[in-house]
C-alpha cells in the first residue's frame, strides 16, 4: 500500500522498505514492505501502537539504524535521490540542513555540558555560515516562535535549568535551526502533560508551516495527529495497515487497530480536540 498525501509533489518517498534485526543467527523482521509519501509542505501523521515500527522507520529514513539492523529491500527517495545509496559524507551534508529529526528521548538528546544557545546555534554556524552572534539571534527567534519565555536568558542556560517543556522546545529549535526541508518529529512531547503536549505540537506545526517545512509527525496520540496532520498512516507490527486523509481515517477507519486507537483516544481524553473526532 502506498500512503500518499495528495497529488502534489512528494519531497520524501519510501518504497517497499523492509528492515530486519539480527538476534544472534536469528533474523527478526521489523518493517515489511513499507511505502509512504510525504508531500511538500504537508504534515504526515504516523501512528501505531508501541512497538509497531515507527521509530525504526524514522531512523531508516535518517540512515541512523545501528549496526545489527539490515535494510533488505526498498528505496527512500529524498527529492528523487535514494538515501539508501548515499555515502556517509552525503548524509552528513543532508542531516540538519535538509532532513532533521527530533528524537524520542528528550533527556539524552541535549548535551548537559553545553548551553542551549550553543546547541541550537551550532547547526546554523555549520550549515548556514552564520556567525556566533547571528546564530544566537536566530536561535532566540526560534525559541520565541516556540513560545519560550525569556529566550535570551534560556540561550545562556544549561539543560538542567530548563523545565521539561522548555527542554523539549529547545530540542525542536535545534532540529529546526538548519532550516531543513523535512522535519521528522518522533514523539516530540512524550514526557509532558497533555496540555503542554498539545501546545508544543501546535507550535511545532506552526513553525513548520511558517518555514515551509514538510513534517513527518510520529505519535501514539491520535487526537493530536488528527488535529495537526493532513494525511495519516497507521502502522501495526512493521506494516502499514491503513492510510488516508485525516477526515477519512476518523470517519471510516477500516482496520481494527485504527478503530481501537480511536476508541482508546475517545475513552481516555477529554480534550476539546476530541469533540471533533
Ligand atoms: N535494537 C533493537 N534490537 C532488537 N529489536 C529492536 C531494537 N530496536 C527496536 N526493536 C524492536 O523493533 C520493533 C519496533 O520498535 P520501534 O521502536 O520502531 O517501535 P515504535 O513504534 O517506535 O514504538 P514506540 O511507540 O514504543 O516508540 C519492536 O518490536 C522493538 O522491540
Ligand atoms: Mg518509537
Amino acid at each position: 500500500m502506498i500512503a500518499t498525501g495528495s497529488s502534489a509533489q512528494p519531497i520524501l518517498e519510501v518504497h517497499g522498505l523492509s528492515v530486519n534485526v539480527y538476534k544472534g543467527e536469528h533474523r527478526v523482521p521489523l518493517l515489511q514492505d513499507v511505502s509512504l509519501q510525504l508531500v511538500c509542505g504537508e504534515t504526515l501523521g504516523l501512528v501505531g501502537r508501541s512497538g509497531s515500527g515507527k521509530t525504526t522507520l524514522a531512523l531508516s529514513i535518517m540512515r541512523l539504524l545501528d549496526a545489527g539492523f539490515e535494510i533488505s529491500s526498498g528505496e527512500i527517495l529524498f527529492k528523487g535521490q535514494d538515501l539508501l545509496r548515499a555515502s556517509s559524507s552525503e548524509m552528513r551534508r543532508l542531516w540538519g540542513r535538509h532532513i532533521s529529526m527530533v528524537f524520542q528521548e528528550p533527556y539524552s538528546a541535549l548535551n548537559p555540558l553545553a548551553d542551549i544557545g550553543t546547541q541550537i546555534g551550532e547547526v546554523m554556524q555549520e550549515h548556514l555560515g552564520c556567525t556566533r552572534a547571528q546564530a544566537r539571534q536566530r536561535a532566540a527567534e526560534l525559541l520565541c516562535d516556540l513560545d519560550v519565555d525569556q529566550p535570551e536568558l534560556r540561550l545562556r542556560q544549561y539543560p538542567h535549568q530548563l523545565s521539561g517543556g522548555q527542554r523539549q522546545r529547545a530540542l525542536i529549535a535545534a532540529a529546526l535551526a538548519g532550516a531543513p526541508e523535512i522535519l521528522i518529529a518522533d514523539e516530540p512531547t512524550t514526557a509532558l502533560d497533555p496540555v503542554a503536549q498539545i501546545q508544543i505540537l501546535n507550535q511545532l506545526r506552526d513553525c513548520c508551516l511558517k518555514r515551509e517545512i514538510s513534517l513527518l509527525l510520529i505519535s501514539h496520540d491520535i487526537p493530536a495527529v488528527v488535529a495537526l496532520a493532513d494525511f495519516v498512516v497507521v502502522m501495526e507490527t512493521g506494516s502499514i495497515i491503513e492510510a488516508g486523509p485525516v477526515a477519512h481515517i476518523i470517519e471510516a477507519p477500516m482496520a481494527s487497530p485504527t478503530k481501537e486507537l480511536l476508541q482508546a483516544a475517545r475513552r481516555f481524553s477529554k480534550s476539546a480536540i476530541l469533540a471533533t473526532i
